[in-house]
């Protein structure tokens, strides 16, 4: 069978550009004799990408109406399909069977149109198209909400469903899919295998209890006296008999791949999940989200300099592909979201991060605490060594200290997960966070407890039971191996690299408390 060389219906879409109308069997009748030609449907990114080298070809264009003006001699409707920022002028004369549709054109409605590549005298494009055909595939009435004018991040979230449609959330959809894209490339160049770990789970990777749970046994019944109970009704301290429930067991929605990554990464050497992670933390911040994605590689023979080397090469690799590849939407974002992003984008792509430890931090924070000669200080939380950074400390020392991405490591072992690797010291473990300005923590990681005794004895002192760790344990029992590895948020990574401030902006369909209509 002939390739396909319909640019919008072929993978790699944008890039490539027929170079003539394609020959379409009948529908009705498709016999080898009956054939017609219609023009190929282009993507507006690919009309504008091949630009002078397409003027003079006819083609069809398909996707919604952003404005239009009938200046009674020509009408100029602004067509974007999503796959740019700028959409395609089309004009239609008024003496073109085309121009008897332009009166049931509005904003929001869906049209295909067809006509000439020309040359555009206009500002902002180098081509439009002039029209031979015009028709309104879906018609949009005033109740529209998206009219022409500038709306609210906030009010945007308010219709999720529509929002995709605006040029802000267009452009961090194909943003936030480049980054998705280059993930999985920089991993596969290094050797990584990519892998699916489970999103029901039974067990707390970090400890932090801020779990949903997943069961059967509430949608099953309608009544609270319905769910299974351990003891009789006239007990008035029941429990949920989990022996009931469908896993038979407290089952819950994962807060991290990393444990069963682990397990992989004990056999496969380097591997990586990407998927949807929860937590159900009441955080009513812009950085929270109850879901989200994380990127977590999990390196054997590996230690925490070299997942932070990893890090940082992921990062650099993650940001100069979107600068390649999104160069439009970057532009966009540094003009109407965060003035200066793209500056701040080629520090984090071309220098190389700072590091420096968990009690370095403390010895900067607090000199940068002193009291000015009104007795003010500069923070609002205490600085003290075994506190965790609050969320104001981590931007001041990536944003104003180090002025770019700063790992911190080596953290005090009382406020890190039980899995992390003492340090010889015995107050420390091997952890790492990676700072980034304007958003604080990106990535949480660490070298892993590899030895036997020491981590079950971790695993109590940190209050869990090891009988339900005993899978992982096995990993220490059967060849362990010194191995580490770090999860990173991909929404704050979206963040970071278009400038948007909250992070519900960054997720087509945000989940936080009180919000999952969508
Ligand atoms: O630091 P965290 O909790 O680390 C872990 O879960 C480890 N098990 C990862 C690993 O070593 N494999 O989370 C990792 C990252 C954070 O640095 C942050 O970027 C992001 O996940 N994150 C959130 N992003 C959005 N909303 C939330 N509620 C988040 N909680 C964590
Ligand atoms: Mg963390």
């Amino acid at each position: 069978m002939a390739s396909n060389p319909n640019p919008a219906s072929s993978a790699s879409a944008s890039a490539q550009i027929p170079t003539q109308s394609v020959s379409v069997s009948s529908s009705r009748n498709s016999s080898n004799t009956n054939v017609h030609s219609v023009p190929a449907r282009w993507r507006v990114r690919a009309v504008h990408d091949a630009a002078e080298s397409i003027i003079g070809q006819t083609l069809v264009v398909k996707g919604w109406v952003r404005t239009v003006r009938d200046q009674k001699k020509f009408a100029f409707v602004d067509v974007n399909d999503g796959s740019s920022l700028t959409g395609l002028q089309v004009v239609v004369d008024a003496g073109s069977p085309a121009f008897d549709s332009v009166s049931q054109l509005t904003t929001g409605c869906s049209i295909a149109a067809t006509g000439e590549i020309i040359s555009s005298p206009g500002k902002g494009q180098t081509v439009e198209m002039k029209a031979t055909q015009l028709q309104v595939l879906g018609q949009c009435d005033e109740a529209y909400p998206l009219q022409k004018k500038r709306h609210s991040l906030e009010f945007l979230r308010s219709i999720a469903h529509l929002r995709p449609r605006t040029n802000t959330l267009g452009a961090v959809t194909r943003v936030r899919s480049a980054l998705a894209l280059s993930t999985h490339d920089y991993f596969s160049r290094n050797g990584f295998v990519y892998l699916h770990t489970p999103i029901i789970t039974a067990s707390d990777c970090e400890g932090a209890g801020e779990m949903f749970r997943v069961t059967t046994a509430i949608p099953a019944s309608e009544r609270i006296s319905d769910i299974p109970k351990t003891c009789s009704e006239s007990d008035n301290n029941p429990r949920v008999d989990f022996k009931q429930d469908f896993f038979d067991r407290p089952a819950y929605l994962t807060v991290s791949g990393q444990l069963s990554a682990e397990t992989y990464a004990c056999a496969m050497s380097d591997v990586y999940t990407f998927g949807p992670t929860f937590r159900a933390e009441n955080s009513n911040t812009s950085r929270h989200l109850a879901e989200f994605w994380m990127i977590e590689p999990e390196m054997a023979f590996a230690s925490l300099e070299d997942v932070m080397d990893n890090a940082e090469g992921f990062i650099k690799h993650t940001v100069s592909h979107v600068m390649e590849k999104c160069d439009e939407d970057l532009q966009f974002f540094d003009r109407f979201i965060q003035k200066g992003l793209l500056e701040k984008l080629k520090v984090v792509r071309d220098n190389p991060f700072s590091r420096i430890s968990y009690t370095e931090a403390i010895e900067l924070l607090k000199t940068a605490n002193k009291p000015n000669k009104k007795g003010k200080t500069r923070f609002e939380f205490r600085i003290e060594w075994g506190s965790d950074l609050q969320s104001e400390h981590e931007r001041f020392l990536a944003e104003e200290l180090f002025k770019g991405p700063v790992f911190v490591y080596d953290y005090p072992k009382a406020i890190k997960a039980f899995y992390m690797r003492d340090n010889d010291s015995g107050d420390t473990v091997q952890a790492m966070d990676l700072l980034v300005p304007g958003i604080g923590e990106l990535i949480g990681g660490s070298a892993r407890e590899e030895r036997l005794e020491v981590l079950e004895d971790k695993i109590l002192k940190n209050g869990l039971d090891p009988n339900s760790y005993w899978w992982y344990l096995d990993l220490r029992r059967y060849g362990s191996v010194p191995h580490a590895g770090y999860g990173l948020g991909f929404e704050r990574l979206v963040q970071m690299v278009t400038g948007v401030d909250n992070i519900r902006d960054t997720i087509p369909y945000p989940r936080f408390p009180q919000s999952a209509e969508f």
